[in-house]
C-alpha cells in the first residue's frame, strides 16, 4: 500500500504502537495459554466494536449548493470508518479506527483569530449552531491515489469566515488541527512537523464547496475521520481536508502547510486534484475507488480535473500554470 510517510519510517511503527495494543496481545496470549480461545476472540471482536461504535445521529438537509450531491455510490461506511488517514494515530491505514477512539471531543474550542474584526474562541457546540446543517455527497481523492464518495454533514466554511469579518489584509486561512501527545500516540514518530496544518487562498476557502464538517453519514463524525470538526475540500487532495481543527487563523502570507515542509517537491501548496499532474511516485491519471469489485485488482477509474468539480471552481485558477502551481 502506498503511504504518504516520509522520514524515520522504520522507527515509527514499533514506536507508535500503543500500550493498548501491547496489553491487547498480552491479554490474548495469557487466554490462548488458559485456553480460552472463544473469550479471546471475543475480546478482540470487543475492541473491533468498539472502533465501529455508533456516535450521535447529526440531521440535516440535502445541500442547494451546486455540485455538492454527486449521484456516485456512496462508499461503505465500514470502509470510510476503517481506511483512513489519519498520522496523529498512527500511519497505517486501520491505526486511526483502532487508537482514535480515545480522543476526548468534549469539551473543545475553535479559535478563530489573525486578520478579522472579530476574533472569536467558538465552544464547538456553539459552532454547530453556527448555520443549517447540510448533507453533501463528495468525491474524496487521496494523492496515494485511491478513492471515496463520502455523504458528509456540515456547512459552508464561507459562513464561519463572513461570521468573522475578514479585513483586506487576509489573503489565506490557515487550520491548525490537535496535537495532543496523551492522546495520539503517532506524535511520537516524526513524519510530519506537529501540528498538522493546512492552507486555502482566501477566495477557495470562500468557494461554497468547501465545506467544515461535523457528521457523515448521518452521525457527528467518528474520530478517526477527523472529530470533532475537519474540513473537506473536494477538488483539492485529501491531505487538505485537516481533521480536528483548533485554530483557524487568517493570515497575510501564503502560510507553510505539514506536508510541503515535510516534502515541497511532492506536495504543493494547491495541491488540486489534476490527473496531468504526476506525484514523483504516483501516477494521478486513475483512481481506486475504494470497496470496488476486485480490491486492488478493480479496473482503475479514470481521475477528473479538479476532481471532476472544474465546473465549479475551475474560474479560481484561471491563468494559473497548474503544473507550476502544484
Ligand atoms: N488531518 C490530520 N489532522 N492528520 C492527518 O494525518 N490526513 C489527511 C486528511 N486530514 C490527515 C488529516 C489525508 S492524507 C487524507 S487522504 C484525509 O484526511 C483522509 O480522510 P478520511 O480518513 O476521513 O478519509
Amino acid at each position: 500500500m502506498h503511504l504518504m510517510r516520509h522520514r524515520a519510517l522504520p522507527a515509527i511503527v514499533a514506536e507508535i504502537t500503543p500500550r493498548e495494543v501491547y496489553e491487547g496481545r498480552r491479554e490474548w496470549m495469557r487466554r490462548l495459554a488458559a485456553g480460552a480461545l472463544g473469550a479471546g476472540l471475543a475480546a478482540w471482536a470487543a475492541r473491533d466494536a468498539r472502533a465501529q461504535a455508533r456516535v450521535a445521529a447529526l440531521s440535516a438537509v440535502r445541500s442547494a449548493v451546486a455540485g455538492a450531491v454527486t449521484v456516485e455510490k456512496p462508499t461503505s461506511r465500514n470502509d470510510a470508518t476503517t481506511y483512513n488517514n489519519f498520522y496523529e494515530f498512527g500511519t497505517d491505514k486501520s491505526d486511526p479506527s483502532r487508537h482514535a477512539h480515545t480522543l476526548k471531543t468534549r469539551p473543545w474550542t475553535v479559535a478563530v483569530e489573525g486578520e478579522v474584526k472579530k476574533p472569536r474562541l467558538f465552544d464547538i457546540d456553539a459552532l454547530l449552531k453556527l448555520a443549517p446543517m447540510e448533507e453533501r455527497i463528495y468525491r474524496l481523492r487521496c494523492v496515494e491515489g485511491w478513492s471515496m464518495v463520502i455523504p458528509w454533514i456540515g456547512w459552508s466554511l464561507a459562513e464561519l469566515i463572513r461570521s468573522v469579518e475578514p479585513t483586506a489584509n487576509a489573503k489565506f486561512v490557515e487550520f491548525v488541527t490537535l496535537a495532543d501527545p496523551a492522546q495520539m500516540p503517532g506524535l511520537r514518530s516524526s513524519v510530519l512537523d506537529w501540528p498538522y496544518t493546512e492552507a486555502l487562498r482566501i477566495d477557495e476557502a470562500m468557494h461554497p464547496l468547501a465545506l467544515l464538517a461535523f457528521g457523515m453519514y448521518g452521525e457527528l463524525l467518528p474520530p478517526q475521520n477527523g472529530a470533532p470538526v475537519r474540513l473537506v475540500v473536494p477538488w483539492k487532495y485529501g491531505f487538505k481536508s485537516a481533521k480536528a481543527i483548533v485554530k483557524i487563523r487568517f493570515v497575510d502570507r501564503q502560510p507553510q502547510t505539514a506536508w510541503v515542509k515535510a516534502a515541497a517537491q511532492e506536495y504543493g501548496f494547491y495541491s488540486n486534484v489534476n490527473p496531468g499532474v504526476d506525484h514523483p511516485r504516483w501516477s494521478q491519471a486513475t483512481e481506486r475507488r475504494i470497496g470496488e469489485e476486485g480490491g486492488i485488482f478493480a479496473k482503475k477509474r479514470t481521475t477528473l480535473m479538479f476532481n471532476g468539480y472544474e465546473a465549479q471552481v475551475g474560474q479560481l485558477y484561471a491563468g494559473m500554470d497548474l503544473a507550476k502551481h502544484f
